[in-house]
């Protein structure tokens, strides 16, 4: 088990280059499995979950190169005839099942355990499959699999969300783009993700409109080829350095970023008092003053990212007076406040809000990354603390950020990973 030892209070100053979104790169990856022909891709981040995915596409017959050192996939799925998730493999990541969709629709076929990823509350798939089921599918339970069956090929129809999934938005677009005729998604997620997989897949030749808005439209065609492809941005990795600009009292420099991407972030950072600067591609951030409290609530995009609440929270444990933080999208995602307390963060959690009273004098303590993201809010807590933090079980954090300790090294933070 890896573990990350952290010097606190060196402002961090510099440059910081962004890798390509994790939770944009992941369902691109499943949406090379619609057609036959060779899909390449680029700027993919050197990431666990990515190795996870990559796993999965060759284990259901498709021929994967990743060069993780050029940050590139090349994948052809010309031959793929395994329909089967392997419980070992979904267990390790959500994404798993980002295959169904489109393996239902190449194949008409799909088998797919229960999803896992981090434990930040239940993440049921019902978007997924009543949609499906709306499309022509028969979904029913077998062993521990979904099995998926749509013989022919799946019919276009109105599918209306019970709540806007980011996963069962993408699942349901990658199956609506071979399905035969008209697809309407209603209450669809509109994550700067989702538009960018609509974007790969219009480019691949399907039909879509209203990416990026609660309505997504598919037009159905009968088959996609091949293209290369740019993976966006990662905005929650901007977002984190962002905040470590801030807690550091520093001054961090983010590229490439989409700024729009930023807006939920930037309206809050300035609202505390942290200067947010636009530079087209760059994404400036500077710390150093009195933070004011505020209240913050987590909701699908354009709300303010959940991804980023651990974060933002650790932030406002410096800021002077009482903060509240609702976490609208999952239902237990404040856990980390325990291993905060351990660094003498002040968080009073009641279900699924948090009162924070700031400014806390953190102090560096051995502590645990009990998922992704409230692995990050520990690294940011460590970089503003007095003294040395020791973060355990640092494989989650290495699940969705590369090369954390070199980019941070590099801004000036005393940062090491211990085997
Ligand atoms: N939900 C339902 N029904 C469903 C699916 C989800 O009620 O069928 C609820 C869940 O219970 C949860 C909420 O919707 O409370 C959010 O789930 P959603 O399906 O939207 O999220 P996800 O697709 O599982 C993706 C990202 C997450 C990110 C969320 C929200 C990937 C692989 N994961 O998860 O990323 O938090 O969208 O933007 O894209 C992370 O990167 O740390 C991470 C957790």
């Amino acid at each position: 088990m890896a573990r990350l030892v952290i010097q606190g209070q060196r402002p961090l100053r510099g440059e910081i280059r962004v890798a390509g979104a994790k939770n944009a790169a992941l369902p691109m990856l499943a949406a090379s499995l619609l057609t036959g022909e060779e899909v390449v891709f680029d700027n993919v981040p050197d990431i666990e979950d990515i190795h996870t995915i990559v796993e999965l596409l060759g284990h259901v017959g498709a021929d994967v190169q990743y060069t993780p050192a050029e940050h590139q996939v090349r994948v052809n799925a010309r031959n793929i005839n395994n329909p089967v998730i392997p419980p070992e493999l979904a267990a390790k990541a959500r994404a798993s099942f980002l295959l169904v969709g489109p393996l239902t629709g190449r194949l008409g076929r799909a088998m797919a355990p229960h999803p896992g990823g981090c434990a930040i509350g239940s993440r049921p798939v019902n978007v997924d499959v009543k949609g499906l089921a709306d499309m022509g599918a028969t979904v029913v339970h077998e062993g521990e699999y979904y099995a998926v069956r749509a013989p022919g090929r799946l019919r276009g129809n109105k599918v209306y969300l019970d709540y806007p999934s980011h996963t069962g938005t993408e699942n349901l677009l990658m199956a609506a783009v071979l399905a035969k005729g008209k697809t309407v998604i209603k209450h669809a997620a509109a994550e700067p993700e989702v538009s960018a997989l609509a974007d790969l897949l219009s480019a691949m030749g399907a039909n879509i409109k209203g990416a990026g808005t609660s309505i997504i439209e598919v037009e159905g065609v009968d088959e996609l080829h091949g293209v290369r492809y740019t993976v966006v941005p990662d905005r929650i990795e901007s977002g984190t350095f962002a905040i470590a600009a801030a807690i550091s009292g520093g001054e961090l420099s983010m590229a490439p970023a989409v700024m729009a991407h930023m807006d939920p972030l930037t309206h809050k950072l300035r609202e505390v008092g942290v200067e947010v600067e636009d530079e087209g591609e760059a994404y400036r951030v500077r710390g150093g003053w009195q933070l004011t409290p505020t209240e913050l609530q987590t909701l699908p995009y354009p709300g303010f990212p959940t991804d980023l609440q651990a974060c933002f929270s650790t932030l406002l444990t410096q800021a002077d007076g009482m903060s509240i933080v609702h976490e609208r999208v999952y239902d237990n995602r404040l856990q980390y406040s325990g291993e905060l307390a351990k660094m003498g963060a002040r968080m009073e959690v009641e279900g699924q809000s948090a009162r924070i009273f700031g400014p806390a004098h953190l102090k560096g303590a051995r502590v645990r990354a009990l998922d992704l993201r409230a692995g990050a809010a520990l690294v940011l807590a460590a970089l503003a603390a007095d003294g040395e933090t020791v973060i355990e079980d640092v494989h989650h954090l290495e699940r969705g950020y590369e090369d954390i300790v070199s980019k941070l090294t590099a801004v000036g933070a005393s940062i090491r990973r211990e085997q």
